[in-house]
């Protein structure tokens, strides 16, 4: 990982391989960098538009060789995230040119203070070098980026503000590198066993308790869900908990993640068209263990607990089969319509164990429908839960760290509709409002303050931004670690 610095350095004087400077639309660079800014200024070529970008060789007249301007729009509507995208967009630039240093100005936000700003420019620059190329053969894989990305401010005060900011930005960055890696990682190698073992290795690193259930340990436990979804997988499941407890022993949060390694539908099984990126279906479990180092790397000051329930979903002759009914951990019974709704068995039962913990709160998150894909697309995280503040707060965070989510209701008519012929409840609602009625059915498992994010849509993509790529976005890792630093406090 490139490493983010702060210095005390007007642009002008800094030396680096690649100077970068952001411009508001129709503002003007400072003085000393204006000669070498002037004919891209002059010629019109330049003029701040956001991400409008324009290169120049400042000769003698500069320390550095390399001057980049970058637009940044209207100083009124710039953003954290709209940095996060410049400082992407700089630190690829400086990939493309084969800079090994980059000392890029850091701008000043109307509406965030200098650690929120520096925070945001370094994830957006450390993020914005993520690749996953560990299976390209006969590529380079060593990544060719630069090697320190230095944040410049002016006065001293900031440089605190600034170094603590860039610090968090790079842990959370980590974080999310971590999580992108292991959903990117395809089912083959990323096995439920896989993941566990990763967990160890967090938990390793910062002192976190680790328990894994394999297969005996999930059927003793009575995560009924989990052990059908797991019954026809020759790839062993695992329930991972890790625990962080740094907070004085309150209640803890608990963060749920689904993390079905590679999802067929099983017997009710998936068309073959596009049924590779059901790989990505441990994406909140990967989300959430990416959290767990940030958390770890960041050592919060909280009690928070981590529930990963991992499995396949394949067919085969001892498969669970439509019309199936189990009898859940905690008692209620649930009969299956499909199994390609098997996510919500594993979450309704890690729901249930997390009652053990009398948590303060419980996000979940989940590759949970295609129909949140088609409510929300790939610009937002489906927000579902039993209670408005804590849905309010998830909101926020997701705000804050542009990994957006969006409150989708659970009216009392969706669980209406997931209530069971034969038992309890179904695992399907129908075709009507399917995050909807999946939410719902996870509420019949959630006893205390609840929200769940329908990631299906987010948590990996066709295309990439300014700083993700095609493949997993490690969504919503950032945004579970600003929750938690949000109870931090
Ligand atoms: N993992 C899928 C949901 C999904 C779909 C994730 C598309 C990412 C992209 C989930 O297990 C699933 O198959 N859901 C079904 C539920 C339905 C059968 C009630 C779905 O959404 O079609
Ligand atoms: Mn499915
Ligand atoms: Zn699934």
């Amino acid at each position: 990982m490139v490493r983010i610095g702060v210095k005390k350095v007007a642009p002008e004087e800094a030396r680096a391989d690649l100077l970068a400077l952001g411009l508001y639309a129709d503002e003007q660079p400072p003085e000393g960098l204006t000669a070498t800014a002037e004919p891209a200024l002059s010629s019109g070529d330049f003029t701040g538009k956001p991400g409008q970008t324009a290169l120049l060789y400042g000769g003698d007249a500069l320390p550095s060789p390399r001057l980049l301007l970058v637009g940044l729009g209207g100083r009124s509507s710039f953003t954290p995230e709209k940095l996060r995208r410049t400082a992407a967009t700089v630190s690829r630039r400086a990939r493309a040119l084969k800079a090994r240093s980059v000392a890029f100005s850091l701008p000043t936000l109307e509406d965030a203070d200098v650690a929120t700003t520096a925070r945001a420019a370094a994830e957006g620059a450390a993020l914005g070098l993520y690749r996953f190329g560990r299976y390209k053969t006969g590529e380079n894989n060593d990544d060719g980026g630069p090697e320190d990305f230095d944040l410049l401010v002016s006065g001293s005060g900031d440089e605190e503000a600034a170094s603590r900011g860039a610090g968090i930005g790079e842990k959370v960055a980590g974080g999310t590198a971590l999580a992108r890696d292991l959903a990117n990682e395809p089912s083959n190698t990323a096995t439920p066993e896989y993941l566990a073992e990763r967990a160890g290795e967090i938990g390793a690193r910062y002192g976190m308790t680790v328990g894994v259930l394999d297969r005996a340990g999930i059927e003793e436990e009575g995560l009924t869900g989990l052990a059908t979804v797991a019954r026809s997988a020759s790839n062993e499941p695992r329930f991972i908990v890790l625990e962080h407890r740094k907070g004085g022993g309150e209640r803890p949060v608990v963060l749920v993640g689904k993390a079905v390694t590679f999802d067929s539908g099983g017997i009710s099984i998936k068309p073959t068209t596009g049924m590779e990126d059901m790989k990505f279906d441990m994406g909140g479990g990967a989300a959430v263990l990416g959290a767990m180092e940030a958390v770890g790397a960041l050592d919060l000051p909280l009690d928070v607990v981590a529930i990963v329930p991992a499995t396949e979903n394949l067919p085969g002759g001892d498969a669970f089969k439509p019309g199936d009914v189990l009898t859940m951990h905690g008692g209620k019974t649930v009969e299956i319509l499909t199994t390609d709704a098997e996510g919500r068995l594993l979450l309704a039962d890690a729901l249930s164990y997390a009652r053990r913990y009398e948590p303060a709160a419980v996000v979940d998150c989940a590759t949970l429908t295609g129909a949140c894909v088609v409510a929300l697309g790939g610009h937002a995280s489906g927000l579902m839960g039993n209670d408005e503040d804590l849905i309010a707060e998830v909101r926020t965070a997701g705000e804050a760290t542009g990994e957006r989510a969006w409150p989708l209701p659970l009216f009392d008519e969706y669980t209406e509709q997931i209530k069971g012929d034969t038992a309890d409840l179904k695992n399907s609602g129908g075709r009507g409002g399917g995050a909807l009625t999946a939410g719902a059915f996870l509420k019949e498992f959630a006893d205390f303050p609840w929200a769940h994010l329908d990631i299906a849509g987010t948590a990996y993509g066709k295309k990439g931004n300014a700083y993700t790529t095609k493949g997993a976005t490690g969504t919503p890792a950032r945004l579970l670690v600003e929750f938690l630093i949000g109870r931090s406090g």
